[in-house]
Order: structure tokens, then C-alpha cells, then sequence
């Protein structure tokens, strides 16, 4: 399924006595990576969450492309997150993780597919042992390949440089390139300014659960 753009429409996201969106309206576009900046508690992981269908709004919406609100399995095939926490699980090796998500996402060749994974993330002889003995670069690039390996029309990507090397940080942006040249929709939450003049399209900037002028 693929649709050539998200639209968010007053998304508001309350917890308890905290509002983390306060009626928020953008658009994420096919072949554009769209970076969202703000300071800590801003609101970006919430609204990332949100486009994930993680999180609930408490009111507003999300729509996938023209054909308004779509739900289920079809949709969240469409969908690649690489989050706060890594999602992953922690007992299996890098492969055997690869080959989990292959299965849930009833990925077609998935050998193949996962050998490329494997190459192009560089998980070398570490990605044998179980995920938990992982260093914060090593779980990150597992992480990231999980992300992408259903090729996603949505890759939405929190912090995805966070506890990369300098070769690391140079795959990624290597990564978000392609992924935008095929035709994805890619959403970037980052606190490097750097990464963000390299790769932002259009920028959003959260303030307070709030689009900020720019
Ligand atoms: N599950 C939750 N329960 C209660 N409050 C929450 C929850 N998740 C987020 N919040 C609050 O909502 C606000 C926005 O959080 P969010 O994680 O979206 O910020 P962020 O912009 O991603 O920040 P950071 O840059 O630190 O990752 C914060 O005040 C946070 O404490
Ligand atoms: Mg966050």
C-alpha cells in the first residue's frame, strides 16, 4: 500500500496533567524528509508515536494519504519506527531478530533480505550473541535495520543518531538518502543541527506541544 503523504490535523495528546501536543496540524510528504526539532518535552516523540499508531490522540487526526483514517495490519506494514527504546528482543541474536520481524511483516525472501541488512549495517561478528550484550551502537544499527527491512512508505525515526560513530552517523545519512530517493515518507526527530541542515527537506519545530514559528 502507498500513499504519498500524512496529514495531522489538531492533534492534541494529554497525560494526566500534562499536555504534550496542543493541537498540532503539519503534513509529511513522499520523497522528503521532514525534521522535527524542539527542546526536551517538546512533544516530538509523542507526535512520532502518534503517526506510529503507538500512541492514541486525544483528539485530532492522523490521515494516510487520501482515503482518510486506515487501520490495521495493512498500514502498520506501511510503517517503520525506530524509537526511544530499541524494540527489540533482548534474548536473540541480531539475525534471529531480523528473521522475527521478516515473519511478522511476511517479508519474501527473507534471507536475502537480511543478508543485505546484515551488510549494509555492518553487524559483524557481535550480531551472533543475544541483542542484550549489545554496546548503544551495535543495538542502534539493529534497530535501524529492523526499521527498514519491510521498506516502509512511513520511516519514522527518533534520535536514529544517537550513540552512532562518525562511520555510523555517514551510513545513516547514507540510509535516509536512499530511503527518501525511493520514495518514502521520512520523518526525523534529531538534536543535531548538523544532521538536520544535511538531510531536512522542511523542518518542523516544536515548542511546548505547539508548531513554532519558524
Ligand atoms: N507516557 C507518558 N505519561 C506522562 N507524560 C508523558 C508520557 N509521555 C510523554 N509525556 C510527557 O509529554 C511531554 C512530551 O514528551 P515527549 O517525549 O513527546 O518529548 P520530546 O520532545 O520527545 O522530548 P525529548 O527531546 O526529551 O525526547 C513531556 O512533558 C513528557 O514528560
Ligand atoms: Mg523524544
Amino acid at each position: 500500500m502507498v500513499f504519498d503523504r500524512v496529514e495531522v490535523k489538531g492533534l492534541v495528546k494529554v497525560y494526566g496533567a500534562t499536555r504534550a501536543l496542543g493541537g498540532v496540524d503539519a503534513t509529511f510528504r513522499a520523497g522528503q524528509v521532514t525534521v522535527i526539532e524542539g527542546p526536551n518535552g517538546s512533544g516530538k516523540s509523542t507526535l512520532l508515536n502518534i503517526l506510529a499508531q503507538l500512541v492514541r490522540p486525544s483528539r485530532g487526526e492522523v490521515r494516510y494519504g487520501d482515503t482518510g483514517v486506515r487501520r490495521g495490519s495493512e498500514l502498520r506494514s506501511a510503517i517503520g519506527i525506530l524509537a526511544h527504546a530499541a524494540m527489540t528482543y533482548p534474548d536473540l541474536s541480531a539475525r534471529e531478530n531480523l528473521a522475527l520481524f521478516a515473519r511478522l511483516y511476511e517479508i519474501e525472501h527473507a534471507a536475502k533480505v537480511i543478508d543485505g541488512l546484515v551488510e549494509r549495517f555492518e553487524i559483524g561478528r557481535w550480531g551472533e550473541r543475544p541483542a542484550r550484550t549489545y554496546s548503544r551502537g551495535q543495538l542502534q544499527r539493529l534497530a535501524l535495520a529492523r526499521a527498514l527491512m519491510h521498506s516502509p512508505q512511513l520511516l519514522l525515526l527518533d534520535e536514529p543518531s544517537t550513540g552512532l560513530d562518525v562511520r555510523g552517523v555517514e551510513r545513516l545519512v547514507v540510509t535516509v538518502e536512499a530511503e527518501r530517493e525511493r520514495g518514502a515518507i521520512v520523518v526525523l526527530i534529531t538534536h543535531d543541527p548538523e544532521l538536520a541542515e544535511r538531510l531536512a527537506d522542511s523542518v518542523l519545530p516544536l515548542d511546548r506541544g505547539k508548531v513554532a514559528p519558524s
